[in-house]
């Protein structure tokens, strides 16, 4: 049987001795740790699942923590849904600079923007194009997939450890968040616009055209033959002029599968479709 070392999960239900054992368990178990504090959103996470099984159990989290001691596999499902799905609200700070400046230039103030957030995790990367365009006064909608239901929910829910905020503009995050019980919820003036759906990318696509498409950090989930097909189907949803934006890592990858690089800036590039040839 598993022992979280030291560990007691007795006390206050408050959930947070619970998420202390369990990520005490994932990294005995699993090596699964960083190095300095525990991000927030994997904390979130973690009590996340432990509430869903509380509520689906009639235990208190408490006790499913205590569950977790004799169930090895229970532990590595949370470890694996961890490794999945990092994201970050304003993650890659020099590409969100790059679309704000460029914005107007590249998709006239009238037109309404479509965007996608395929593979959108729990939601920061879509409210965080949210924010950005209300900011930039565009009128717009935001439709973030993912194929984990898990993530799905979470991104609907639109409520953040108070660090979630850290990288996020300041000025957005009195804007557009709201404070709720020590925590941050995107507020509705942004939710409003940004809806979610859960949708595995390798069986279909979304219908555009978007004007935007963000299709970050889910390659390197795919095998190469899916990447490629995921990858091709996207920027065939691209309205003309539309452009898809990866991480910096994968553009060379995303080229190779033959489609073409759009230099936005120094360090940022874009991806589009192969031109059309008559
Ligand atoms: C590392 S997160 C990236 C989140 C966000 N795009 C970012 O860059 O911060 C990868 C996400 O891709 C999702 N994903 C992986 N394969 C997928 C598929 N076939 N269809 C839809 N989503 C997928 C995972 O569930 C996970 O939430």
């Amino acid at each position: 049987m598993a022992r979280a070392k030291g560990s007691s999960v007795s006390g206050p239900d408050s959930g947070d001795r619970a998420v202390d054992v369990a990520l005490k368990l994932a990294e005995e178990l699993f090596g699964f740790g960083s190095s300095g504090a525990t991000p927030g959103w994997v904390r979130d996470r973690v009590r996340r699942y432990l509430e869903h099984q509380s509520y689906r159990s009639g235990l208190s989290m408490n006790a499913v923590a205590r569950e977790l001691l004799k169930d090895k596999t229970a532990v590595e499902q949370i470890v694996t849904s961890l490794r999945v799905g990092e994201t970050r609200f304003y993650r890659d700070g020099a590409q969100w600079e790059v679309i704000e400046r460029q914005l107007e230039k590249l998709f006239p103030a009238d037109v309404e923007l479509a965007v996608l957030s395929a593979g959108c995790s729990t939601g920061e990367e879509a409210y965080t194009m949210g924010m950005l365009l209300t900011a930039a006064r565009r009128r717009f909608r935001v439709l973030g997939v993912d194929r984990s239901a898990e993530a799905i929910a979470v991104a609907r829910e639109a409520t953040y450890g108070r660090e979630a905020a850290r990288d996020i503009p300041p000025a957005w995050v009195e804007r557009f968040c709201d404070e709720q019980n020590g925590r941050l919820r995107v507020g509705l003036l942004v939710r409003n616009a940004v809806e979610f759906e859960e949708c595995d990318l390798v069986k279909r696509v979304p219908q555009g055209p978007f004007h935007i498409i963000l299709f970050k950090n889910v390659l390197l989930y795919l095998t190469t033959q899916a990447g490629e097909q995921v990858a091709t189907r996207l920027a065939n949803e691209l309205e003309d002029g539309g452009l898809l934006f990866s991480a910096a890592s994968e553009v060379l990858r995303l080229r190779s599968m033959g489609l073409e690089p759009f230099r936005l800036a120094q360090t940022v590039t874009a991806l589009r479709p192969p031109k059309r040839r008559p």
